[in-house]
């Protein structure tokens, strides 16, 4: 057996040889890589920490390997924009463990070219229809936080502090339900957060074990990698969606779309061009894939920032008093705030933009893969290269930032804070062709439930743990260690 794998890795190793010589020669220089497994050992655990060590030590642009795939590491935001801006930047890593997540190459994230992008045309159509900046949106994303005010001062009256995550994960699975499937959630039925909660530990898991990225892992070893509990989640959150589509089947009627899945029902019943990506049954894979999109890549991104924002407001009361001073002064103690006050609240802004910096909630991006060569900065990019925006490092760039590791929204506003500064080194949302669809839609929820949470309330740290604690579970996303706080009532 030990002989066998020798030979086996001696034969890789070989075969890698020929393959860089041939295609991969001229890609900038970087890390030394094993054969089969690349450089994945030293970035299982904190990659983005070890990528951003290595960006010091090689530059704006450097070379690992993901296994056998060489990916280039883009670690400046302005050659990162104009890389992803291009069109032959535009296709994805398709391991099978990541086509697992969608079934297959199904829906908006996992897909490329035609496929991808009238999926993609669809989605964005059809949110702003039912979702960004419509007036119908506001009370509704209100009424989730007033849920969430009311549930935290329970919470607080019976345990004397309060898991502010729990609370921010059921209003924004609210926000998303109601755009999706027209109704609310009942409050007693926690079996779609169950398995929201159990799809990402399952991910992450599965980012933790090299499997995301090495899927041979899950022949050799499909329960310690991970693998079957990924397959257990992701069949469980189709089944569970599937049924949800299928109700909504029964009481659609076409020509009157009443929410997002009545506007995908539509789309398929019109479909008769069998060219369509709405035709037929992969028709019907494509709209459920994209549905469960919405959910896994809009509910942990958005409650995981709310729940950053918290934690570093409790550890930053003047910041925090700054924040109360700017809610009470436009919006008041005696009404709603709404999305209309947002350009009179450039403190508000530039505090989201400080979190949504100092978290940098998805440290390595989504990667991409190249559909094409092309030429970039004097090297020959090869196709089927893979691309990884390190946006941790662009985050936290002493050149870029000077003091990168304090948290202070003030570098986001001019010299009196009257103005909010825009950066083109804040990447957050991964700007390109593939940039994320849901901006408008998270920041629109984000200034809500700041603006109201912190209008009502005051987050102070647990008297029983009151050190500052920012450490994280790394995985795709990096997710606050749980915490408790004293949210105090302001009047
Ligand atoms: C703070 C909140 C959010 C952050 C930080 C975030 C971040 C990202 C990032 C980094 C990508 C990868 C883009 C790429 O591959 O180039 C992405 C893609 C995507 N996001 Fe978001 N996102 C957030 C909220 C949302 C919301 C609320 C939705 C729901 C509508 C959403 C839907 C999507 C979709 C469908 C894609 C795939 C786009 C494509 O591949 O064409 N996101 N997001």
């Amino acid at each position: 057996m030990i002989t066998e794998l020798v030979i086996l890795i001696f034969v890789v190793f070989i075969f890698q040889r020929i393959f860089r010589k041939k295609d991969f020669s001229r890609l900038p220089a970087g890390p030394r890589s094993l054969p089969l497994l690349g450089n994945m050992l030293d970035m299982k655990r904190n990659g983005h920490l070890k990528l951003s060590e290595w960006a010091e030590e090689y530059g704006s642009l450097f070379t690992v390997r993901i296994g056998m795939k060489p990916a280039l590491v883009v670690n400046d935001a302005k050659l990162m924009k104009e890389l992803f801006g291009h069109s032959a930047a535009t296709g994805k890593f398709k391991t099978t463990t990541i086509l697992e997540l969608t079934k297959g190459p199904y829906g908006v994230v996992s897909t490329e070219g035609e496929l991808w992008h009238e999926q993609r045309q669809f989605l964005i159509r059809t949110l702003i229809n039912f979702g960004f900046g419509k007036p119908t949106m506001e009370p509704l994303i209100l009424a989730d936080v007033q849920e969430a005010i009311d549930w935290m001062k329970k919470d607080m009256n019976e345990h004397g502090t309060v898991e502010v995550f729990n609370m921010y994960k059921s209003g924004v699975t609210n926000a998303l339900w109601c755009i999706v499937s027209g109704e609310r959630q009942s409050k007693d039925d926690h079996t779609f957060s169950l398995l929201i909660d159990a799809f990402v530990d399952s991910v992450q898991n599965s980012v933790k074990s090299g499997l995301f990225f090495l899927s041979w892992l899950k022949t050799i070893a499909p329960e310690s990698s991970g693998y079957n509990f990924l397959v257990k989640t992701t069949d469980d959150l189709h089944d569970y969606v599937g049924k949800l589509f299928d109700k909504h089947r029964e009481t659609f009627t076409p020509g009157s779309p009443r929410d997002v899945i009545d506007c995908y029902l539509e789309q398929l019943h019109n479909a008769k061009d069998p060219k369509s990506t709405f035709f037929g049954a992969n028709g019907e894979k494509n709209s459920l894939a994209t549905i469960i999109e919405i959910f896994e890549a809009g509910l942990i991104t958005s409650s995981h920032t709310l729940n950053w924002l918290t934690l570093y407001l409790t550890h930053h009361q003047h910041i925090q008093a700054k924040l109360h001073e700017e809610i009470d002064r436009v919006v008041g103690q005696n009404r709603d705030p709404s999305l209309l006050d947002k350009p009179k609240m450039p403190y508000t802004e530039a505090l989201i933009q400080e979190v949504l910096r100092i978290t940098s909630l998805v440290p390595l991006g989504v990667m991409h893969e190249l559909l094409h060569d092309i030429d970039f900065h004097g090297y020959r990019l090869p196709k089927g290269l893979l691309l990884i925006p390190n946006m941790y490092h662009i985050h936290h760039d002493k050149k870029t930032w000077g003091d990168p590791e304090n948290f202070r929204p003030e570098r986001f506003l001019n010299e009196d804070e009257s103005r909010v500064i825009r950066s083109d080194a804040l990447v957050a949302f991964q700007p390109g062709k593939r940039q994320c669809l849901g901006e408008p839609l998270a920041k629109d929820v984000l200034f809500l439930y700041v603006t109201k949470i912190f209008q009502n309330l005051h987050a102070f740290p647990d008297p029983s743990n009151p050190k500052p604690n920012f450490d994280y579970d790394d995985g795709i996303v990096l997710i606050a260690n749980p915490y408790r706080v004293v949210m105090k009532s302001r009047f």
